[in-house]
């Protein structure tokens, strides 16, 4: 293990709490800001749950478990203040670049000046987010995969301004964490999702046209790929409101037609359809 890092995770969401909880896992002091008490007690709870199917599969002692929870600071609408001292500030927010950069202008005023300023963002310009800040060479694309404790990939993503030391220092703390990184210049949607949301578009597109029923898509894709899930059931895991947010910011981007977003997965969203958090998407969960 690397030296303990004092660590701000800005955004208790999904990956939020799953990146949180992974540098816990690995030692690091983390502070955990959201904007609403209500996020902050949700992630909590996430990661609770997270701890019990390691503890469950005895990966990890009931022990262990709480050393990892007590590591985990909430810290409710005080950015400021969660971003003092670190070593780095990983940003996981609304996948929104205008909130990204009311968040990263916060990071590079209070955070410390040889800080890294990581964000999870999974399409949106490191170059555009980096510009809001004053010392836009320590602004680093961290992309985390989601179930972030289990996934072994970091897609580190180097801005036009971001400079080689934080680069190096980045992947030191990613690989720290167990991960293996994969680099990726900064253009829209990087490699993974360029490559991944035009595949779960076409999928939807596949179901609405009518060429399978939901469950052949995925059964051919999965058994026929040897892709642990199926198109449908991962864009249910992802959440079908991020995968229209990122193809919307892709086709704005490139102009390129093959991002347009299939009209069935825009009018689910529309619904609260929004996939395995919302109980529905193209497959219902009793569970959310
Ligand atoms: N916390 C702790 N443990 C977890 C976990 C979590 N959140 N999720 C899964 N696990 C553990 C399980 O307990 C199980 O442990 P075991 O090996 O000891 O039995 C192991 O992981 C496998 O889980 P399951 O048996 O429940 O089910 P699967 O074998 O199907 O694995 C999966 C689940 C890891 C999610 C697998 O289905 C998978 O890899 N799916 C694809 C995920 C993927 O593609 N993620 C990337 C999405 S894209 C993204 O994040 C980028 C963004 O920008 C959109």
């Amino acid at each position: 293990m690397t030296d303990t890092l004092k660590v701000a995770v800005v955004g208790g969401g999904t990956m939020g709490n799953g990146i949180a909880q992974t540098f816990a896992m690995n030692g690091h002091l983390v502070s955990l800001a959201d904007v609403s008490q209500e996020g902050l007690e949700r992630a909590l709870a996430n990661i609770r749950t997270s701890l019990d199917r390691f503890v469950s599969k005895e990966k990890m002692t009931a022990d262990q478990a709480a050393g990892v929870a007590d590591r985990i600071q909430p810290v409710c609408n005080d950015l400021a203040s969660a971003v003092e001292g670190v070593d780095i500030a990983v940003e996981a927010v609304f996948e929104k670049e205008k909130v990204k950069k009311e968040v990263f202008s916060v990071l590079g005023e209070s955070a410390p000046a040889e800080a890294i300023l990581a964000t999870n963002t999974s399409s949106i310009s490191i170059t555009t987010i980096a510009s809001a800040v004053a010392g836009p060479e320590r602004v680093v694309g961290m992309h985390f995969m989601n179930p972030v404790p289990i996934m072994k990939l970091v897609e580190l993503v180097r801005g036009e301004r971001t400079s080689d030391a934080s680069v190096d220092r980045t992947r030191a703390i990613a690989e720290g964490l167990g991960k293996t990184v994969g680099v990726a210049e900064d253009y829209a949607g990087f490699v993974s999702n360029r490559i991944l949301m035009p595949m779960l578009n076409e999928a939807a597109f596949a179901l609405h046209e009518g060429v399978a029923s939901r469950e052949d898509i995925d059964i051919i894709m999965k058994l026929g790929m040897n892709h642990p899930m199926g198109p449908l059931t991962l864009a249910d895991f992802v959440g079908l409101d991020v995968i229209v947010d990122i193809l919307d910011y892709m086709l704005q981007q490139t102009g390129d037609p093959k991002f347009r977003a299939c009209p069935m997965l825009r009018r689910m969203v529309q619904a609260g359809k929004l996939g395995r958090k919302s109980g529905e998407g193209f497959y219902s969960y009793e569970s959310k």
